[in-house]
C-alpha cells in the first residue's frame, strides 16, 4: 500500500511523493531485496537510470512481487553517452525493465551540444506512450530556459541533487514557477551531516532521526525526495515522514545550513 502523497505532474501523471533512490545498488541480490523491502514498507515510486546498472534488477523484483504495474511508479534516465541513441538505448532499458512504458524518463545531464536532439527524442518517446512524463535531471535555471524556449513538451520534472547542505532556492522558485517538479536525489546528502547538532535538535523534537528531518524538510518544500538506502530498518524509517511537519522555527534553523555541498556532479558549469 502506497504510503507517500500523491502530486500530479504537468503531464497529467501521478506521481508519489517519495521515492525508492537505486543509485550505487549494483548487485542483483542486494537491490531486488531492496526493491522488495520498498514494496513492504509502502513505496511505490523507484528511481533507477541506465548508468545504474540495475534496471533489470528492479524489473525483475517488480515482476516477483505481486504489485501490479499500474501500481507503481518507474523512472529511469538517459546516460550521457547514449544521447546521439536515445531511442535505441531507452528500447533496452524497457526490456531491461520488462515493461512496455516507463511513468518517468530523465536526461540524465545536460550534456552541451546533444541535449536538444536527445530531448526532441524524448518528444517522441512520450507521444509514442512509452513515457507517461518526460524530464531532466542536473539542469541548472540557464539550461532550463533554454529548453523552455525550444521544447514542444515542457519538462514535467528535473531531478537535482538537494539537501539541507544544498538548498538550491532560485532554482526551486524557478521550476515552481515554471510548473517544473523538483525531484531530490541524493536528499540525506550521502549520508553526511547526519551528525549536525541543528539536525539533531530537530530531530529530537520531533522524536525523529536526522534522517527523517533531511527528507521532511524535502517535502515541505514542495519537493520529491528519493533518498537511497539498502537497509531494511532506514529504507522503512525514510517513508515514515507524513506524521508530522516541520514548523517555522525549524525552517529558519535548516534555511542557516545551506553551505552549496555538492556530493555529486556540479552542472553549473556545462554549456
Ligand atoms: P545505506 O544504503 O547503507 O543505508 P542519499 O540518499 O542522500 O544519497 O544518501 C544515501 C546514504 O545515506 C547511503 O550511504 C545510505 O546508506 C545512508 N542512509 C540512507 N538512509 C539512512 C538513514 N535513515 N539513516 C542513516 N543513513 C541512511
Amino acid at each position: 500500500m502506497n504510503k507517500a502523497n500523491i502530486y500530479k505532474l504537468s503531464s497529467g501523471t501521478q506521481i508519489p511523493s517519495v521515492g525508492l533512490g537505486l543509485w550505487q545498488v549494483k548487485d542483483k541480490s542486494e537491490c531486488m531485496a531492496t526493491v522488495k523491502a520498498g514494496i513492504d514498507t509502502g513505496y511505490t515510486h523507484f528511481d533507477s537510470a541506465q548508468i545504474y546498472q540495475n534496471e533489470q534488477f528492479l524489473g525483475e523484483a517488480l515482476k516477483l512481487s505481486s504489485v501490479k504495474r499500474e501500481d507503481v511508479f518507474v523512472t529511469t534516465k538517459i546516460h550521457v553517452g547514449n544521447f546521439l541513441r536515445v531511442k535505441g538505448s531507452f528500447n533496452k532499458s524497457l526490456t531491461k525493465l520488462q515493461t512496455e512504458y516507463v511513468d518517468l524518463l530523465l536526461l540524465h545531464f545536460p550534456v552541451s551540444g546533444a541535449r536538444g536532439k536527445a530531448w526532441r527524442d524524448l518528444e517522441d518517446i512520450h507521444a509514442d506512450g512509452k513515457a507517461k512524463a518526460i524530464g531532466v535531471s542536473n539542469y541548472t535555471v540557464r539550461h532550463l530556459k533554454q529548453l523552455l524556449k525550444n521544447c514542444k513538451i515542457k519538462p514535467a520534472v528535473n531531478q537535482v541533487e538537494l539537501h539541507v547542505f544544498l538548498q538550491q532556492p532560485e532554482l526551486v522558485a524557478f521550476c515552481q514557477e515554471n510548473g517544473i517538479l523538483v525531484e531530490a536525489y541524493s536528499p540525506l546528502a550521502h549520508g553526511q551531516g547526519l551528525d549536525d547538532p541543528v539536525l539533531m535538535s530537530i530531530a529530537k523534537k520531533h522524536g525523529k532521526s536526522t534522517a527523517q528531518i533531511m527528507i521532511r524538510w524535502c517535502l515541505d518544500i514542495g519537493t520529491v525526495p528519493l533518498p537511497k538506502s539498502t537497509h531494511a530498518d532506514r529504507i522503512k524509517q525514510n517513508i515514515d515522514v507524513f506524521d508530522f511537519e516541520l514548523d517555522s522555527t525549524d525552517m529558519e534553523k535548516i534555511n542557516s545550513l545551506d553551505r552549496n555541498l555538492r556530493t555529486c556532479w556540479d552542472p553549473t558549469n556545462v554549456i
